[in-house]
């Protein structure tokens, strides 16, 4: 009956962590607490939600969350979550939510730090971006799998820029980890993982106009569009991010190794590895959203466009193509 009713809760309950509690303002949860009876196995009613505690009934809270006995209604979540997206670090010292609940918290956090940025690409709203990308490169570090929580999660509807740098990322580093192996240095990952979320800032810089345009562009347009590179480069560098791969990734990501892309015209002899691998990670990511111009496609059918497609480093794409094939993600993504 106990391992019974303990298996219910844990369906519809999390024990919230004291790192987690403590980050909550202290006299006024934002959310209701259970209480554990450990005879019976049951919660019962604790706290409701934004009642005013006494230092007596705080301290008596955080002793019980100590021993375990407080849980947080799984209903709840969206409130506990958003509070986390605010405070990423908890993500990682939380031992009590899912890799699921953490990978959506990665993304919402990551989605909003970067709206700011976009809005706003000045170096202390880029520091916020740099310590939230740092907690999630923890998380992939801790183990590298993980990332296959985030190619499950590839966004797939109308493209955004948020959306598409995110796609961008999360392809990007499942193939540059892959390609790796054992050699990935921590460093690098880190230094890869802020260069996708900046490889197209400088698209901020090109009229809205232009960008949202479902007809073709002209050619004073057209001309405007391969200067993003140049200008997202020029960001990074103000920003501080100079390692030469993540401005790589900035830099290289419209090249291809035949020499037509743009805008240096590089070919496979000059194009780095790291640029190589954004190439396709940027290519594949625009390819699953609608645009303007395009509808979406599957994942599994713009993989092997791009293996079957000259232009780009063929074991990158053959990589992505063969891994989405095998269902390395667990599922189809
Ligand atoms: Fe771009
Ligand atoms: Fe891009």
């Amino acid at each position: 009956m106990a391992q019974e009713n303990l298996a219910a809760i844990s369906e519809d309950y999390y024990q919230i962590s004291e790192a987690v509690l403590s980050s909550f303002p202290k006299y006024r949860l934002p959310l209701d607490l259970f209480l554990l009876q450990e005879e019976v196995v049951l919660l019962v009613p604790y706290y409701k939600k934004e009642t005013r505690l006494s230092n007596e009934q705080v301290e008596e809270m955080h002793e019980n969350c100590k021993q375990g006995l407080l849980f947080v209604a799984r209903s709840d979540h969206p409130i506990y979550s958003q509070h986390i997206v605010k405070q990423l670090d908890l993500a990682l010292q939380d031992q009590n939510l899912k890799e699921s609940e953490v990978a959506d918290i990665f993304i919402r956090a990551l989605s909003l730090r970067l709206a700011e940025f976009f809005e706003q690409p000045v170096k202390v709203v880029f520091d916020r971006i740099y310590e939230d990308c740092l907690v999630f490169t923890e998380f992939l570090w801790i183990d590298r799998h993980r990332i296959k929580l985030f190619m499950r999660r590839l966004h797939k509807g109308d493209h955004s820029l948020i959306n598409h740098t995110l796609n961008t990322m999360f392809a990007g580093l499942w193939l540059f980890m892959r390609i790796k192996g054992a050699e990935l240095a921590r460093k690098e990952l880190d230094n890869h993982a802020l260069g996708f979320l900046l490889h197209d800032v400088g698209m901020t810089k090109v009229p809205a106009f232009i960008t949202a345009k479902n007809t073709p562009l002209k050619q004073d347009e057209k001309e405007k569009i391969p200067k993003h590179v140049f200008a997202g480069a020029d960001v990074m560098r103000k920003m501080e991010l100079l390692d030469d791969d993540a401005l790589a990734l900035c830099l290289e990501h419209h090249e291809r190794m035949d020499g037509s892309g743009y805008p240096q015209k590089m070919n496979s002899s000059r194009i780095s590895r790291s640029g190589a691998i954004c190439a396709v990670a940027d290519s594949f990511s625009a390819m699953i959203q609608k645009r303007p111009y395009a509808e979406a496609k599957p994942p599994l059918e713009a993989a092997k466009e791009l293996a079957d497609d000259a232009r780009y480093d063929r074991q990158i794409s053959t990589a992505l193509f063969s891994d989405i094939f095998s269902g390395s993600f667990g599922k189809e993504i």
